[in-house]
Order: structure tokens, then C-alpha cells, then sequence
């Protein structure tokens, strides 16, 4: 054979979402391949309404903190692989997880973002709903005798609460939120997340598939080629991570720093202090400590090729006592902003090439251990058997 034959690379053949989930069932082995996922699933239409179907219409997803929906009326709407979704706190300040999306003729009831707002009023023929999405009232809709006004409410999901950080889950069977995160609580302990504030919140969309953004959160490799500026110097122990696949959900990623953080208004341990602590929570939460601060962050699929990106900041609160709040958020929105716009940048040029016909699975390095640790998580959503599939 000569070099230029070697060389040859021949397209990958096309895969049904079948042949390709059963290839992850090599990342449940004890002795996982090495490798990144096959290129098509990133691509594939049928892998994605697979992943809607057995992970995001299953799933407790991260969707905002208390802060943010702190008094009667307030409420986050977004999307969840395409299934419009809405939190509401009500006036008697329960929170209500809901399908925002008219029962008369479909018309969302409430634009993506957050706000606050006495009922849910449809603009379309001004049908009102209370906040715990039952109706409230529905204009001339007398003369119509099947019309029952009591049998006609909003769809209700699922809501938990862990310290403040609030999820949602589509599916009304799912098992309880912190089943797992029992390790994680006590661990986290110190770092008094009940005593914390939100300073900041954002949300982008980014244009890549949302696993080419929660495997990239899975490993700090990347910060010497995308963040060599800002990251990789706070990286004062390097970038290795040690990584705890404790579930199907949680996984503790624990990166040693060289310089131990400083703190005046936590009581962490000098271990605690040495480590950026955080965990992440299958499909696509992650909750990173650096010190005093804590950032979390939700990966959320809008669609194939685009993921929504929302995050937070939290930060004790009597650290902010006194403080200029204005000048500490705008301090950290600027970084937060600076380093999601390298991770941003990077990532989408990743999406720009997952559509080659000469791609093949990568070898990965000893530094991630983590995406590793995704990987078995999704292959074991993938490969679990699901309702009415
Ligand atoms: S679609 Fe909402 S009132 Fe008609
Ligand atoms: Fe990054």
C-alpha cells in the first residue's frame, strides 16, 4: 500500500440513531474506550428527537435561581428542547412550573425572559390565566355549551428547589430532584449556598449542539487553547481535575488551586479553600465554586444546532453589605462576559465542521477524564428503555 493509499480517508457511511446508541454502550464499559463520540451524533435529526424524548422531557433542568423570582407575580419563561416553559411564583408565593402556550388557539402566553405580572393574558382573544395556570376568565364563550371553564387550565410541570436554584422537569413522574445529591449537599456544606445572592444573572444562545457545549464544561484542557488569558492564570494548579462519577446525574469535578482563595464570610476548610469545587448534574447543569463565588450554568437545547446558555453568580450576602452591587456586578459580568465569549467563539467553530463527511471519533488525553464521565451518563439515558418509545 503506498502513503497516499494510507492516507486515504473514506466519508463515514450514514447510521440510523439505533446503530449510533448502540456504540455508546462501549462508554458503560469499566474499561471505556478513549474516545469522542461518533461525529453524527451531533448531526443526526433522529439522535436529537431521541434526546428529547429520553433525556429533556425527562430531566430536572436548571432553569434559574430564587433571586430571580423572589416576589408574587415574578416569573422566568424559556424553552426546553423546544417545549415552552414557564416558572411562576403566585401570590400566595408558591411556584408553579407551566406550559405557557394558550388552551384556545395555541398563542404563547408569555415572551422568553422573565418579568412580573398579575395573571397570564393571552393577546390573542385576551383568554386570562391565574399563575397557577388555572383560567381565569375566557371572553364570550358563553354560547359555547362544551366550553367547561373549569376543566380548562394550563398544562403543570414539575418544580424543585435546591438551595435556591430552581429546576424543572417536564415529565410529571419523575423521580425527587435530590435523590442523588446527597454527597454534594454535605460537601458543599460550608459554602452556605442558602445564605448566598444572585448578583448576576445572563442567558445567550449559542450556535452549537448543546453536547459540544456540556462536554467542553466537563474539562479544564481547553483553557490553554480558549482561554489562555483568563482562565488558564487562574489555574494556578494546573489543569488537571479529579473527576467522581458518582451517578447517572452527578459527577464532582474537583480542580486543585496552587494559591489557596481567599475568605472572609465562608468558613471553608484550608482543603476547601485549595480546590475550585464544583459538580455537574446530568444532562446539562453544572455549579462551579471559586472560592466565595459560585457560578452556575444551564446548557439547554433550543435545537440541534443551538443551545440556550443561562447562567448566574452567587455570592454571600454579607459580602455585599456596604458594597457598590452596581460596580461588583459589572466587575463580574465582564469577566463571566469576556470568558463566554472564548468558549462561545470556540465552540461554534467546532458546530461549523460537525457536518464533514470525513470526521472520525477522536482520541481523548488523560486530562479528560470528565467527558468521560458525560459520556457514560448519556449513554446510560440513551440505552434506558422510555415510555411510549
Ligand atoms: S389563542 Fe389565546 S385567547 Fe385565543
Ligand atoms: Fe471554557
Amino acid at each position: 500500500m503506498s502513503p497516499t493509499e494510507t492516507a486515504r480517508v473514506t466519508p463515514s457511511p450514514d447510521r440510523t440513531a439505533a446503530e449510533l446508541v448502540a456504540e455508546l454502550r462501549d462508554y458503560l464499559r469499566p474499561d471505556p474506550p478513549t474516545l469522542s463520540l461518533p461525529p453524527q451524533l451531533f448531526t443526526s435529526p433522529e439522535v436529537y428527537e431521541w434526546e428529547r424524548t429520553r433525556i429533556f422531557h425527562r430531566s430536572w433542568i436548571l432553569v434559574g435561581h430564587a433571586d430571580q423570582l423572589a416576589a408574587p407575580g415574578d416569573y422566568l419563561a424559556t424553552t426546553i428542547a423546544g417545549e415552552p416553559v414557564a416558572v411562576t411564583r403566585d401570590q400566595d408565593g408558591v411556584l408553579h412550573g407551566l406550559s405557557p402556550v394558550c388552551r384556545h388557539r395555541m398563542m404563547p402566553l408569555v415572551e422568553p425572559g422573565a418579568g412580573n405580572t398579575r395573571d397570564l393574558t393571552c393577546s390573542y382573544h385576551l383568554w386570562r390565566y391565574n399563575l397557577d395556570g388555572t383560567l381565569l376568565a375566557a371572553t364570550h364563550m358563553r354560547g359555547n355549551a362544551d366550553f367547561d371553564p373549569a376543566a380548562c387550565r394550563l398544562p403543570t410541570f414539575a418544580v424543585a428547589q435546591w438551595h435556591g436554584l430552581v429546576f424543572v422537569n417536564l415529565d410529571p413522574t419523575a423521580p425527587a430532584f435530590d435523590d442523588d445529591l446527597s454527597v454534594v449537599d454535605r460537601e458543599m456544606t460550608n459554602y452556605r449556598l442558602d445564605e448566598m445572592v444572585q448578583v448576576s444573572s445572563w442567558t445567550e444562545e449559542w450556535d452549537c449542539n448543546w453536547k459540544i457545549a456540556v462536554e467542553n464544561g466537563h474539562e479544564n484542557y481547553h483553557a490553554i487553547g480558549f482561554h489562555p488569558e483568563t482562565v488558564r492564570p487562574l489555574m494556578t494548579g494546573g489543569i488537571d481535575m479529579a473527576v467522581h462519577a458518582d451517578s447517572a446525574l452527578v459527577t464532582r469535578l474537583l480542580s486543585p488551586t496552587g494559591t489557596p482563595f481567599e475568605t472572609s464570610f465562608l468558613p471553608l476548610t484550608e482543603a476547601e479553600r485549595s480546590v475550585m469545587y464544583s459538580f455537574r448534574l446530568f444532562p446539562c447543569a453544572a455549579v462551579a465554586t471559586f472560592g466565595e463565588s459560585i457560578a452556575w450554568i444551564s446548557l439547554v437545547p433550543v435545537s440541534i444546532g443551538r443551545t440556550q446558555v443561562r447562567g448566574g453568580t452567587l455570592m454571600p450576602a454579607a459580602a455585599l453589605e456596604g458594597a457598590d452591587l452596581a460596580a461588583v456586578r459589572a466587575q463580574i459580568e465582564a469577566v463571566t462576559g469576556m470568558i463566554n465569549a472564548e468558549d462561545r467563539r470556540g465552540l461554534e467553530a467546532v458546530q461549523s465542521a460537525v457536518g464533514s463527511r470525513f470526521l472520525q471519533r477522536g482520541q481523548l488525553s488523560p486530562k479528560e477524564p470528565g467527558v468521560l464521565a458525560f459520556y457514560r451518563n448519556l449513554a446510560l439515558a440513551m440505552t434506558a428503555d422510555t415510555p411510549g418509545t
